[in-house]
């Protein structure tokens, strides 16, 4: 959460840092602020509220200067207001610092700096500045060296996660970035670098990055960056070369990147797919596994760990999982799992999933799995994030870029990758080629049944503004349904703040019928499946309760209309691919509710797109 961008270079750093906020403001927007050098003096400024405010505020303060760090914060400790914005700045005023993470020893740290310390903000991060401007005036060198010493001597009394960056007003040749549990990518550049956060804001610039891991720090010049630990070792490592293009971070003419991120699902689900099919043989193939045939034969119990939205997109393996691959699977939300005694061994493979690759509580999860000897692989988003490189594989979704806060196109291509991984060890243990190349044609039908799904979003939008003002919302799905009428509901809550839950169709009359009224109503997902006639009873109990039904069902199910005061029809589909058109109709549903009511759909209140805190 809370998102940082550093320049040094030869260009004005103003325009470039602002410009790198509004990328990262789906990690954090109550507050901004940046600092900048122009080789003498710093200057900053700081901004309650959206990146815009600040850019408003910077028309009237122009900061010149070639090297700056700026941050855009979403509040851990201490409230939304200027003084806890970052930079932050230590007692003398010449060292400034963001961060990322917390600091959780910063009372003790305080109290050890005494009483001559000064602080301005009710934030962790504010010790931070004090301690590293304390060490580098403790430092014989006064330069770039001692600044990066006296960071890692600084950063030696910390408990807790950080992602820094640090800048001195007497050493304006470099910035220094550490991280500890807090992402940190360096943009290598011409005559100039970066530091971010993530890649999304540097993308505009450079492709090639340094990912810095845990216990490392980073000396960043304008044509040099040095890796070293926080011991003060060399650290060599090879530039990588991110492969999203900058267009994909930008909304190409819809008003939210949400909407866009929706257009977005037909192309990268071929992305998802694309290499991955051996159609002779009715399999899947994703390298990235890295087990044998017979550790998959093996293999007796499988664990999706995963939080929110990415939970789902488990929920759907596991159905898929079981039924193909004839292997117990389950899901677990990783905060769940990682404070429980989880049953564990050599024989489970546990699948990671995340967008980001930084969910604190997800990559905890991880940690514990591979302690205890499970095969860990991702499922994930983010090229180069902690959760990719921690896993001993797996595979990248291939979603691009994803910054509305509400996730569409990295669940559809999570539950894509994972129906993928269910069909590779369906392959290996019970299911035969020509089921397998069913399956893998059903594929390739997708594209165009999610582009038929999106071209009714009119009428997905006349439905919605017709129910925005309920107060109340149930989603009911069965089977591999269940799922999307909980990402369905998730959908709804974070972005439109309307109370919605989710039950497996079967589960209402064991007390949610309950609530049940005219004024309490239902959206349905009832495709002519297996579980169709299941359903339908559920939704009659409904009916007859008077309550309102909305309902998802298949293209030609004329029944339907007898059920429901409106329905929305898709293509059929193969059951167990079935998620991958159902939940696009509850994406638009919610999209438009939050829209007609007027709330801040890319942004909404108290989230933020990467949870890096516990
Ligand atoms: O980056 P991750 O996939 O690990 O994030 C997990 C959840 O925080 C995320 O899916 C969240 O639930 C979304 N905002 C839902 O739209």
């Amino acid at each position: 959460m809370c998102g940082i961008i550093g320049y040094i270079g030869k260009r004005q750093a103003a325009p470039i840092l602002l410009q790198g906020l509004r990328r990262l403001e789906y990690r954090g927007y109550d507050s901004s602020g940046m600092a900048i050098s122009d080789h003498s003096t710093l200057a900053m400024t700081k901004c309650v509220g959206k990146i815009e405010n600040l850019a408003e505020k910077m028309k009237t303060s122009h900061l010149p200067g070639s090297v700056g760090i700026a941050h855009t914060r979403w509040a851990t400790h201490g409230g939304v207001t200027e003084l806890n914005a970052h930079p932050h700045t230590g007692n003398k005023g010449k060292l400034v610092l963001v961060h990322n993470g917390i600091i959780e020893n910063y009372r003790e740290l305080k109290d050890q700096l005494g009483p001559e310390h000064h602080f301005t903000s009710e934030t962790d991060s504010e010790v931070l500045a004090h301690l590293i401007e304390r060490e580098f005036d403790l430092q014989e060198q006064k330069n770039c060296e001692g600044l990066r010493k006296a960071v890692g001597c600084g950063l030696s009394h910390v408990k807790g996660t950080y992602g820094i960056v640090v800048m001195h007003e007497d050493v304006p040749d470099c910035l220094i970035t550490a991280r500890m549990g807090s992402p940190i990518v360096v943009g290598v550049g011409k005559d100039e670098n970066y530091i971010a956060s993530d890649a999304t804001p540097i993308l505009a610039y450079t492709r090639d990055v340094l990912f810095l891991d845990d216990g490392e720090i980073a000396e960043v010049k304008e044509n040099n960056v040095r890796l070293f630990t926080l011991k003060d070792e060399i650290v060599s490592k090879k530039v990588e070369e991110i492969h999203w293009n900058d267009e994909q971070a930008e909304k190409q003419g819809f008003p939210h990147f949400m909407l866009k991120e929706i257009h977005d699902q037909p192309t990268v689900f071929e992305d998802a797919i694309r290499g991955r099919f051996n159609m002779a043989e009715g399999t899947a193939v994703l390298g990235g596994l890295n087990m044998t045939e017979q550790q998959m034969r093996d293999i007796n119990r499988v664990i999706f760990i995963a939080c929110g939205t990415a939970s789902y997109a488990g929920m759907v393996g596991k159905y898929a999982f079981e039924r193909l691959a004839g292997i117990p699977a389950e899901v677990d939300v990783a905060s769940e799992f990682r404070y429980r005694d989880p049953i564990i061994d050599e024989k489970t493979l546990v699948f990671v999933m995340s967008q980001s690759g930084e969910t604190a509580d997800t990559l905890a999860a991880l940690r514990e799995a591979k302690r205890k000897g499970a095969f860990v692989r991702g499922i994930v988003n983010v090229i180069g994030s902690t959760i990719s490189r921690e896993t001993d594989g797996g595979t990248y979704i291939h979603a691009g870029a994803e910054l509305a806060v509400a996730s569409t196109k990295a669940y559809t291509n999570m539950v894509t990758v994972a129906l993928l991984y269910a069909l590779q060890f369906g392959r290996a243990r019970r299911v035969s080629i020509a089921t397998g190349q069913r399956m893998l044609n059903a594929f390739l039908e997708i594209p165009e049944k999610m582009n038929w799904i999106l071209s009714q979003k009119d009428s997905i939008k006349e439905i919605a503004e017709k129910y925005k003002d309920y107060k109340n919302f149930l989603f009911l799905g069965r089977g591999i349904n269940y799922p999307v009428a909980l990402e369905g509901s998730l959908k709804l809550k974070e972005i439109s703040y309307i109370h919605a839950e989710a039950y497996p169709g079967g589960e209402m009359k064991h007390g949610p019928l309950a609530l049940i009224s005219e004024d309490f109503p239902t959206f349905a997902i009832m495709p002519q499946n297996q579980l169709y006639e299941k359903m339908r009873s559920n939704i009659e109990e409904i009916r007859a309760r008077k309550g309102k039904v909305i309902l998802i069902a298949t293209q030609g199910d004329e029944r339907a209309k007898e059920l429901a005061e409106d329905v929305i029809y898709v293509p059929a589909m193969k059951e167990l691919l079935e998620p991958l058109l159902n939940t696009i109709p509850l994406q638009l549903f919610s999209y438009y509710v939050a829209v007609a009511l007027k709330r801040d759909v890319d942004r909404p209140r108290n989230l933020a797109k990467s949870v890096t805190v516990e």
